[in-house]
């Protein structure tokens, strides 16, 4: 009997200590727009508000995307009684009149705060605050905190972010925690039950080189991946103008392939259709949002030339052809090998491509094969995108 209220007693201390995050949120990888790639710090209650408009009059809404994040800068200053002040200036209605304006929209809402004394913009952070500061979420009505690790000095990653994610927890709201300290204390290994997505780099810049080479560095991270936990390569450039609509589809079709969180970060008012074309097309984002929720993994990689898989759930599969280099390349694709290719951890049975159509997901169109292998010619920096759907 005593042997089994010990038993007892450490169960119950496992599961009081585990996942002090809220269980049920992020099931698959969170979308929305955030105000940092193209406004930085020109944030205004505004601005989010149009931006909350444009989601729903875009269709961008009805696409999945769901969160209206604002960035740095909507804070200024510390009260008297500790308490955040947002910049009145910007944010003339404060904060929870923002919140309700998105919620009205049928969207949610969230807010940026910082592990450290101070944000990245020296505005002032979460540091010695964080319980108050859950609090203070709750009661405007956020659904997502980004918190990021500036100014953090010799604080540890892992005890800060999990002392605010049990501050969210006892104010009792609903949050997802965003975990953005650039990767640099692997938050891969520690951050699975600590937050709901984590920065696995630096910041991303509006350029091909800038992209690719945060997308070369998520190779390993695949099986840290998974429904509730998400590696985060870092918000989206597309609509942006640094790169070619090409090079676009790329990104977007990189990051649906890695299972990422797809936070938009372009002016939704103004979108060219090329632009839409990408953010708006379903079918590359039904493998972001697929429900076993894994990330893919690299099948083969001839360096420029690189093949990607991610299994989906039903036992079917998404394949991607990568050319990084400043060349058109011509390689030949054995369709029926893709099907039957490994996809990494737990691979369900192998795949006959009888069973199975291909379809290519920019061309919106099935594939005709009179033969399972054939050349494709990618251009230099594009991609080619393919899902097998059971028939
Ligand atoms: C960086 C972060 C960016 C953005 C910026 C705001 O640390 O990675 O995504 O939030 O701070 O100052």
């Amino acid at each position: 009997m005593k042997r089994l209220i010990t038993v007892f007693m450490l169960l119950s201390l496992f599961l009081i200590n585990y996942a002090q995050k809220f269980d049920q949120l992020a099931k698959t990888p969170p979308m929305g727009w955030n105000s940092w790639n193209k406004y930085h710090c020109d944030v205004s209650e505004a601005l989010i508000m149009q931006m909350a408009d444009a989601m729903v009059s875009s269709g961008m809404k009805d696409a999945g995307f769901e969160y209206i994040v604002i960035d740095d800068c909507w804070q200024i200053a510390r009260d008297e009684n500790g308490e955040i002040v947002a910049d009145k200036d910007r944010f003339p209605h404060g904060m929870k009149y923002v919140a309700d304006y998105v919620h009205s929209k049928g969207l949610k809402f969230g807010i940026y705060s910082c592990a450290g004394k101070l944000t990245c913009q020296k505005r002032p952070g979460g540091l010695g605050h964080e319980y108050q500061d859950a609090r203070t979420y709750t009661r405007y009505g956020v659904d997502y905190l980004k918190y990021d690790w500036c100014n953090s000095s010799t604080q540890d990653a892992k005890s800060s972010y999990a002392n605010m994610r049990d501050a969210l927890y006892a104010a009792g709201r609903p949050i997802v925690f965003s975990i953005c300290e650039w990767g640099s204390n692997k938050p891969w290994e520690w951050a699975g039950d600590v937050g709901h997505l984590w920065r696995t780099t630096g910041d991303i810049g509006d350029s091909w080189n800038s992209m690719i080479n945060i997308f070369n560095q998520q190779k390993d991270l695949a099986r840290y991946a998974g429904p509730g936990h998400w590696n985060d390569p870092d918000m989206l450039e597309v609509g942006n103008g640094g790169m070619t609509y090409e090079e676009y589809k790329t990104h977007f079709s990189l990051w649906c392939m890695l299972a990422s969180p797809l936070m938009a970060g372009n002016d939704l008012q103004n979108m060219t259709p090329e632009t839409k074309s990408i953010l708006l097309n379903k079918e590359i984002i039904a493998l972001d949002q697929d429900s076993l929720g894994r990330q893919a993994v690299c099948y083969r990689d001839n360096g420029d030339y690189q093949i990607w898989i991610k299994a989906l759930a039903k036992n079917e599969k998404a394949i991607c052809l990568l050319n990084k280099s400043d060349e058109k390349k011509s390689v030949m694709v054995d369709y029926a090998l893709l099907a039957k290719a490994n996809t990494g951890r737990r691979s369900g049975p192998a795949m006959n491509l009888e069973n199975y159509r291909v379809r290519d997901l920019w061309e919106h169109k099935d594939l005709i094969l009179k033969e399972t292998s054939i050349f494709v010619d990618l251009l230099p920096h594009t991609v080619k995108v393919y899902r097998f759907i059971r028939k």
